[in-house]
This record gives C-alpha cells, sequence and structure tokens, in this order.
C-alpha cells in the first residue's frame, strides 16, 4: 500500500464492560500468499476459501495476475485462480509493487528465479528498508541474476534461470520467507532442491506443495529440519480451505485476557504448532487459554480458542521459541505488561528486520505508556505492574500493523486512553480490525484520535 496521503491516529479507552462473544478473525496471512501462488503454478483451477483480503495479499493476487495467471475474487473471502503450470509465467509488463509485504516480495523472487523472465520489483517505504539479500544471495546460486539497490533493498531486477540449477542451502537465520523462496526455485529446477533450517519455522509451504502433489521429503536434525523437494513437479490444482490467522487472533485474545471481566472466542484458528508459541508462552504466564473443536481442516489443525480475563505472571521466553511466534512479540509485551513480574523474551535479533525496527519500536511503545522496558543484546526486558497499565501516551506505529493492533489493545487496558500516530497499516493484514474489537467491547471503544 502506498502511503496514503492523511495518516489515520486512533485511540483507545477502556471499555465500559469487559470484552465478549463469539467471533471469527480474517484467514491467515502465510497461507493465502501461498495459496495463490501455487494456484497460479498449477495445472488446472484452484478454488480458495477464507483467503485473507488485506493489502499484503491483494498484492500477491495482483503480482500472479501480472505473471500472467488469471485471479478471480467471487465473493468475500473466496478466490479462482487458474494456473499456468510450473515454469509457465510470463514476463510482467510493468514493475511488480509488493506494497508493505515482505513474504509477498521475497517469495515472488524464489518463483521468479525459476522462470526464464525478466521483473522489477519494488514496495512502500517500509518495505524498501528491509533486506533482501537473505533471498537473492541464495537464490542465485539457480543461475538467475538480481540487481538491488545499496544494501540488498528493493526496488529489485531480476532475469530468472533459463534453466535453474537445484539450491542446496542451509539458513544462517530462521527464516521461512528464505526457506520458501528456495523451495518455489525448485520446483523449476532439474533435480532434488535440499535446503536446511537451523530451527523449525512454519511449513505453510511444504504442506502446500504436497497438497497440490509434489514430492517433499522432511527430516528432523538434532538442530533444525532438513527440507528436499523434487523438481519440476506437475502442480495440480487443489482446493484450499484457509483458516484464521492465529497472528491476528492474538490481539483480540490478549485484550480479552487483560481487560477485566472478559471472555472472548476466537473461532476457526490456525493452530499449525509451528505457529503457537504465543498461546504456549501465555499459558505459561497463566492465562486462561483454552482450546476446543479441535480439528483439521484444509490440511491445517484448526481450533475456537477461548480467553478468560485473569491475573499474568512474567516468564522467561526461550530464543527457540522465536519461530513459532516470531509476529506475536509485540502484542506479548503488551500482556507482559500487565503481568507481575519481570519478562524476558530471548533471541530477537530478527524483530529488528521487520515492518519496522519492532525490538526497539516495541520498547518505545511500552515506555511511552508508562511501562519499564530495556533491551539488553537481542532481549527484551519488561517489567510488568501486576494490574494496570498507566497508559496516555502516543505511539509511533513506523508503517507497522502489529504495531498498531499492539497500542491500541494496550489501549483497551490502560488507566488512561493509548493513541496511535497512524493506524492505516492494520489494511495490510487485519481489514475491519476496530469494528470487530468494538463489537466484542459493545461500543466504541476504539475511534478517531
Ligand atoms: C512469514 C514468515 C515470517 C513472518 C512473516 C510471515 C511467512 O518471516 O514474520 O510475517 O509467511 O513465511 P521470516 O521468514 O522473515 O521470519
Amino acid at each position: 500500500m502506498a502511503h496514503p496521503a492523511a495518516l489515520q491516529p486512533l485511540r483507545a479507552a477502556a471499555p465500559a464492560h469487559g470484552l465478549s462473544g463469539r467471533h471469527p478473525v480474517p484467514g491467515d496471512k502465510s497461507i493465502s500468499h501461498r495459496a495463490l501462488m501455487f494456484g497460479a503454478l498449477a495445472v488446472g483451477t484452484t478454488e480458495i476459501t477464507g483467503l485473507l483480503e488485506g493489502e499484503d495479499v491483494l498484492r500477491t493476487a495482483g503480482a500472479m495476475r501480472a505473471l500472467g495467471a488469471e485471479v478471480e475474487h467471487l465473493a468475500p473471502g473466496s478466490w479462482r485462480v487458474a494456473g499456468r503450470g510450473v515454469g509457465g509465467l510470463v514476463e510482467p509488463a510493468d514493475v511488480l509493487d509488493m506494497g508493505n509485504s515482505g513474504t509477498a516480495a521475497r517469495l515472488l523472487c524464489g518463483l521468479l528465479a525459476g522462470h526464464p523472465i525478466f521483473a522489477v520489483m519494488t514496495g512502500d517505504a517500509s518495505l524498501r528498508k528491509r533486506p533482501m539479500k537473505r533471498v537473492t544471495e541464495p537464490l542465485s546460486a539457480t543461475g538467475a541474476s538480481f540487481w538491488t539497490r545499496e544494501g540488498g533493498r528493493l526496488p529489485l531486477a531480476v532475469r530468472g534461470a533459463t534453466e535453474a540449477l537445484p539450491l542446496d542451502y542451509t539458513l544462517p537465520v530462521a527464516s521461512a520467507q528464505v526457506k520458501s523462496a528456495c523451495l518455489l526455485a525448485g520446483l523449476c529446477a532439474r533435480g532434488t532442491t535440499r535446503v536446511i533450517e537451523p530451527e523449525r519455522t512454519r511449513d505453510h509451504t511444504e504442506n502446500m506443495l504436497r497438497h497440490f502433489g509434489a514430492t517433499v521429503r522432511v527430516e528432523d536434525l538434532t538442530q533444525g529440519r532438513l527440507i528436499e523437494l523434487e523438481g519440476q513437479p506437475e502442480l495440480t490444482a487443489a482446493p484450499i480451505l484457509v483458516p484464521g490467522d492465529p497472528s491476528s487472533a492474538a490481539f483480540l485474545l490478549v485484550a480479552a485476557l487483560l481487560v477485566p471481566g472478559s471472555r472472548v472466542t476466537v473461532e476457526n484458528v490456525g493452530l499449525n504448532p509451528l505457529r503457537t508459541g504465543l498461546f504456549t508462552t501465555l499459558r505459561e504466564m497463566g492465562a486462561r487459554l483454552v482450546v476446543e473443536n479441535a480439528r483439521v481442516a484444509g490440511g491445517e489443525p484448526v481450533g475456537d480458542i477461548t480467553a478468560e480475563y485473569g491475573p499474568l505472571h512474567a516468564v522467561e521466553v526461550p530464543p527457540g521459541r522465536a519461530p513459532s511466534m516470531i509476529d506475536e512479540y509485540p502484542i506479548l509485551a503488551v500482556a507482559a505488561a500487565a503481568a507481575e513480574g519481570e519478562t524476558r523474551m530471548r533471541g530477537l535479533a530478527e524483530l529488528r528486520v521487520k515492518e519496522s525496527d519492532r525490538l526497539a519500536a516495541t520498547a518505545a511503545l511500552l515506555a511511552a505508556n508508562g511501562i519499564a522496558a530495556r533491551i539488553e543484546g537481542d532481549d527484551l526486558l519488561v517489567q510488568g505492574t501486576g494490574g494496570a497499565i498507566p497508559g496516555g501516551g502516543t505511539v509511533a506505529t513506523h508503517m507497522d500493523h502489529r504495531l498498531a493492533m499492539s497500542a491500541l489493545v494496550m489501549g483497551l487496558a490502560a488507566r488512561s486512553p493509548v493513541a496511535v500516530d497512524d493506524a492505516a497499516f492494520i489494511e495490510t493484514s487485519f481489514p475491519g480490525f476496530s469494528a470487530l474489537m468494538n463489537r466484542a467491547a459493545g461500543g466504541a471503544a476504539i475511534g478517531p484520535a
């Protein structure tokens, strides 16, 4: 999303009553991007239900159209993609603008590396600051050529490989995006692509590859995982049911834990164990979180989660848990602000290269609202109040949707309202966030600042 001309300042205040009700949240962002990309690479027509219609995913839909796939919006959440087959994408006529989305940009690099076409990619001011070398460097070994701005930043140009070579790559950082980029390039390569990840990261790419008929082998290593993909499979279109995004559910659930008198159920939440680190951590903090109706839908575990207000206590979050809750640290920090004692979240180096420097910005969010927080190396330490959060601050959101939503949740639980300078970027992942929170709160707790 290009930054809108006018900022959208919002303000959240404590609601009159606790949050209540049963609510769905929009579809999973990671799965939505992949559904569109794999649909574009499959032979046949892929029907997608529950697709997230946030800005980030719409960028991927636009890119797939520009690369020759037919992408149709049928009804809310319901999409149809007529694919071109592996290797069948065509040269886009214009620059591909991936807006705010790192996932769209990095996965697309993998896809383009395997096709013998020329493409140029850019993004908004946040995405143009983010490191792309982590994908362009390994992908160059396929035979693709990349040209980037200084520091490996967007805009970039790529000429994909004529006959892509399979990669054999050990990821230096645990990143599902880098892993997925390598696997997407591997689809077009002759032979076996091998990727080793140092820690297990979300495996939606592997699951969806299998769902479309590719051969993927996964081996757990003493540390991390080896993933092997047989190149040049015929991907066959298959229906996809996108579960609710656990990273979005997190905001409503944490709000319920912190606002006195709350009891909220979020329905149909994705519970892939490589995504549920936040729920594990909140339970360790004493949170009342119950999963019901656990089932498998569309190849992913899902369930309904109920959160109830109650006291929380501080914990130490181990660094190895980071990949399974990498997007949830800002909202965990808000929960930690209300918990009794000092919470230490370890090993957060990757937060520095998200939509913003989320490590610094989360510490600043807390400080602006009367909570003592500090960064020690790659750790974030939060001194909880064991009760109410003072609030009263205005939070700089740095074009980062998750900071905006975390600050607004904090406002619902704080003594004084919390404002954000710009809530526009919430549209990237959680359209309708404020309306949903206000429905749960039974009134306009979140409104214009
Ligand atoms: C994602 C992976 C994570 C996460 C992002 C979505 C994905 O990024 O932060 O929101 O869909 O693969 P990294 O791979 O950079 O950790």
